[in-house]
């Protein structure tokens, strides 16, 4: 990709994060990360979303983790895994790390448009993109995805992180 066309996609993420968020978060590009703010007065929350932060890679590479033992079995049969409930991406960046290959479905435009360009990203560099070139994401329901899915298509594993309401 040239760089003018890489810039022109960064202003259309840009551009289309912004139409669908509120007035209070602002979206930045800082190198591969889409960084978004929050702020009301006085206060400002920052959050940078990438696959090459280097907690995530040091996470990623923890032996042993629950994860990974979860959604696997002894014989490590487990090739392909659908992950229902995908949000920022970070277990289905982490399951690929460890070799599955992920199908991710998001439903929420913003959180999906964000995950889309950090993986564009992560497909670029050396040390993420064996991983990420395992990830399909989708932006889609997964209700949608599942009511649409043809007899010949299977997967593994099915994988789901809900958000549950506040516990009174
Ligand atoms: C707790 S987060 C998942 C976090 C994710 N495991 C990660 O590692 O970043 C749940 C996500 O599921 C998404 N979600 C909830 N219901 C969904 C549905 N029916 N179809 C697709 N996505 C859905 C929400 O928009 C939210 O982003």
């Amino acid at each position: 990709m040239t760089k003018a066309s890489a810039v022109n996609e960064e202003a259309i993420l840009l551009t289309s994060l912004n139409s669908i968020s509120s007035s209070n978060l602002n979206f930045t590009i800082v190198d591969e990360a889409v960084v978004i703010s929050w702020h009301q007065a006085p206060d400002t929350l920052e959050f940078r979303h990438s696959y090459s932060d280097t907690q995530l890679l040091k996470r990623i590479r923890q032996p042993g983790q629950a994860l990974v033992k979860a959604c696997n079995n002894k014989q490590h049969s487990i090739k392909t895994l659908l992950d229902l409930t995908g949000g920022w991406g970070i277990d289905s960046f982490i399951l690929a790390h460890h070799g599955l290959r992920v199908t991710m479905l998001e439903q929420n435009e913003l959180v999906f448009n964000v995950c889309a360009h950090s993986l564009k990203c992560a497909r670029s560099i050396n040390s993420t993109s064996a991983s990420a070139k395992r990830i399909e994401s989708i932006h889609t329901s997964s209700l949608d995805f599942l009511l649409g899915l043809e007899d010949s298509t299977s997967f593994d594993c099915i994988y789901l992180d809900p958000m549950f309401p506040d516990h009174k």
